[in-house]
C-alpha cells in the first residue's frame, strides 16, 4: 500500500491530492523518524536522472538513500552517488545506487545531507555522526547542497550542540589546548572540549583523525570562529558549514515539510500522508 502525497505551496495549503507515491513505509515510526523521512522524501525531488549525487552520512540523509535507491529500482532512476562515509557507501550499494569516488565524479549536481544544527542563515553544525570532513569536500564541490532535517534541528544562534573539531591523532591533547586558547578570544558561551570516544577507545574518522567536540553554547560570530580554528596545527576541518548550504528541507512528526530556499528566498509547504503498514527497508541497516 502507497502513502498518499498532498501539495501545498507557498504557505497556502492546498488540500487536493496530487498523486499516489509507492515508496512504502512502517506505521509505527516515532514522529521524529517521520519526520526525517517525509524531509527525504521530498528532496529526492531536487534528484534527476544523470546527477552526480552528495549522499550525506547519518539517520536523515540514511532515508534519502533509501528513498533513492527505491526510485532506482521502481523508477529507472539513473544517478551515480558519492558517499560521504563508509556506511553511507555500504547503504547506498545495499539499495543499488551506482557509487563512485569524488574524484570519479570531479564536481556534484547536489548534495543532499543531514545536520545538526542549522540558522537563519543556512549556516549549520555537522559532525555529529563525526563524518563532516568528507561532508564539507563533497557539498562544497557541488551545485547545490540540499539539508534535509527535522525541525528540532533549527536553532536561532548556533552552538548549543557541541562543534565537532577533526584533528589528527599525533599530538591530539597539545592541540586541544591549542584550541582551548584559541576559544579564549572567541565569542563564544563555553570553552571546554572533550576527545569524542566510541566505548573505551577514542573515536576514530574515516580518515582515522579524532574527533574532539567543542562545547561552546552559544556561536556568536561562526564565520570567525570557522577561521580560527582551521589555522590551528593539527585541525583538519570544523563542522561549521558557512554560505555552503542552498536550501533546507525540514520535515515535522505530522507529515508536514517545508522547504527554504535562501537564494531564491521561497518557503513552500507540503504534508504527507501516512496510510501504510509496511516497510520495505526493515532489512537494510541504517
Ligand atoms: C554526520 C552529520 C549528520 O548529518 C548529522 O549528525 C545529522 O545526523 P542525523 O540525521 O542522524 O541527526 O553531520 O557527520
Amino acid at each position: 500500500m502507497a502513502f498518499r502525497l498532498s501539495l501545498m505551496t507557498n504557505i497556502f495549503p492546498i488540500s487536493e491530492e496530487e498523486s499516489f507515491w509507492s515508496c512504502q513505509m512502517t506505521d509505527n515510526l516515532s514522529p521524529i523518524d517521520k519526520a526525517k523521512f517525509v524531509a527525504a522524501k521530498r528532496a529526492t525531488q531536487y534528484v534527476q536522472s544523470g546527477m552526480k549525487v552528495g549522499l550525506g552520512t547519518g539517520s536523515t540523509a540514511a532515508w534519502l538513500v533509501k528513498c533513492l535507491g527505491e526510485m532506482v529500482r521502481d523508477e529507472g532512476l539513473r544517478i551515480k552517488g558519492v558517499p560521504t562515509s563508509t556506511r553511507t557507501a555500504e547503504l547506498a550499494r545495499q539499495v543499488g545506487i551506482e557509487v563512485i569516488t569524488l574524484d570519479e565524479a570531479k564536481w556534484l549536481d547536489v548534495t543532499i545531507d543531514g545536520a545538526d544544527e542549522f540558522d537563519a542563515d543556512l549556516n549549520l553544525i555537522k559532525g555529529g555522526g563525526g563524518a563532516h570532513l568528507q561532508e564539507k569536500i563533497v557539498a562544497t564541490a557541488s551545485d547545490q547542497m540540499v539539508v534535509i532535517a527535522d525541525i528540532s534541528k533549527q536553532v536561532e544562534t548556533l552552538g548549543a550542540f557541541p562543534l565537532p573539531l577533526e584533528v589528527i591523532p599525533f599530538g591530539w591533547q597539545t592541540i586541544k589546548t591549542l584550541v582551548e586558547e584559541a576559544l579564549i578570544g572567541m565569542d563564544v558561551l563555553g570553552r571546554t572540549t572533550s576527545l569524542r570516544m566510541k566505548g573505551d577507545a577514542p573515536f576514530i574518522t574515516d580518515e582515522g583523525n579524532h574527533i574532539l567536540d567543542l562545547h561552546l553554547n552559544r556561536i556568536g560570530n561562526p564565520r570567525q570562529l570557522s577561521l580560527v580554528l582551521n589555522q590551528i596545527p593539527g585541525v583538519v576541518e570544523n563542522g561549521l558549514f558557512i554560505d555552503i548550504c542552498d536550501a533546507v528541507v525540514i520535515g515535522y512528526g505530522d507529515g508536514r515539510v517545508e522547504v527554504r530556499d535562501i537564494n531564491e528566498g521561497t518557503v513552500d509547504e507540503m504534508k504527507y500522508d501516512f496510510l501504510t503498514k509496511d516497510n520495505i527497508f526493515t532489512d537494510i541497516a541504517d
